[in-house]
């Protein structure tokens, strides 16, 4: 049985707990002063452990994995309440939290040397994310298949080789989710000022996606090629399609992730 120790549980700790309750080898304990009431509520009769503050040094000794999951800006504060303690030799310390890097970690939490920064996103919620993993060189072989068997749980995993990679994944999958329900957003906005009702704007613009992305595994096709097949010369598809070029959508999109990187990379050098 491995014990895991959550410590924040807002919007992403609350969609890894969700999907990780009915697993049989692990057991929960959760850490959250300010949403405590909520989760006790959420995980009533379920055998999950919610604390309002750190576990107790006895306590603390029998995880085998701990995953931090507060925003970036709390972690330097969450994490000084974790540095003096003893810990389970074999421990892995993981962190969910953007920019924040591996030696941040090492240098507050003395007692470990496995860790493992992880970047999920929100569709972790409905088990259909994508988690990217970086790791120090210490990590064992099973506290490697242990995370990664959480992780599946909320859907794919990816294992980078190194730190900047996942800065980088943070860019495109973690914010990704963002970019995406905000382009919805606009192209709802757009087709309801051409005429149509909320409901029609969403079951054309989410059927459209949703269809173009089935099209796309199940074809196997390049998603350039199959731009190509619906814009015939001189047709409607080719006068938008032009109009994004025109427009610069490929710098945009580029310049969206480059913001997102040097964010992650100012969030990861505060307080270090
Ligand atoms: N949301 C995403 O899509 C996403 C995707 C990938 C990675 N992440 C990363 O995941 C982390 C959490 O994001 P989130 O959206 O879940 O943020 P969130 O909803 O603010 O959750 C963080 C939780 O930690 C709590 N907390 C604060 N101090 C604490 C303490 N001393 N001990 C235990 N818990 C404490 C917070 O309470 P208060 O809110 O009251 O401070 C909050 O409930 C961030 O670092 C983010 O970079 C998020």
């Amino acid at each position: 049985m491995s014990k895991v120790l959550l410590v924040g549980c807002g919007h992403m700790g609350t969609a890894l707990i969700m999907s990780w309750l009915n697993l049989k080898s692990y057991t929960f304990t959760i850490v959250d002063p300010y949403n405590f009431n909520k989760l006790k509520k959420l995980l009533k009769n379920k055998k999950i452990n919610i604390l309002k503050k750190a576990p107790t040094q006895k306590e603390m000794r029998a995880f085998n994995i701990i995953i931090f999951a507060v925003k970036p800006q709390s972690a330097n504060d969450v994490l000084s309440e974790y540095k003096n303690f003893e810990l389970n030799k074999n421990i892995v310390i993981g962190s969910i939290i953007a920019g924040k890097k591996i030696n941040f970690f090492k240098n507050k939490i003395r007692n470990a040397n496995q860790f493992v920064r992880i970047m999920p996103n929100m569709p972790a919620l409905v088990r259909k994310g994508i988690s990217c993993f970086v790791s120090n060189s210490n990590l064992s072989s099973s506290n490697k298949k242990k995370l990664n068997e959480l992780f599946l749980k909320v859907g794919k995993t990816v294992w980078l080789k190194n730190e900047s990679q996942i800065d980088k994944a943070t860019a495109v999958s973690g914010s990704g989710p963002g970019y995406i329900f905000t382009l919805i957003h606009g192209f709802e906005k757009a087709a309801k000022k051409l005429g149509f009702s909320k409901k029609q704007a969403r079951d054309l613009i989410t059927s459209t996606i949703l269809g173009s992305i089935s099209l796309m595994q199940e074809t196997k096709k390049e998603p350039q090629e199959l731009a190509k097949q619906i814009a015939v010369k001189g047709g409607t598809t080719e006068a938008g399609i032009n109009n994004l070029k025109n427009n610069k959508i490929d710098k945009i999109i580029l310049t969206t992730f480059k913001s997102a990187y040097e964010r992650a990379k100012i969030l990861g050098k505060k307080n270090q």
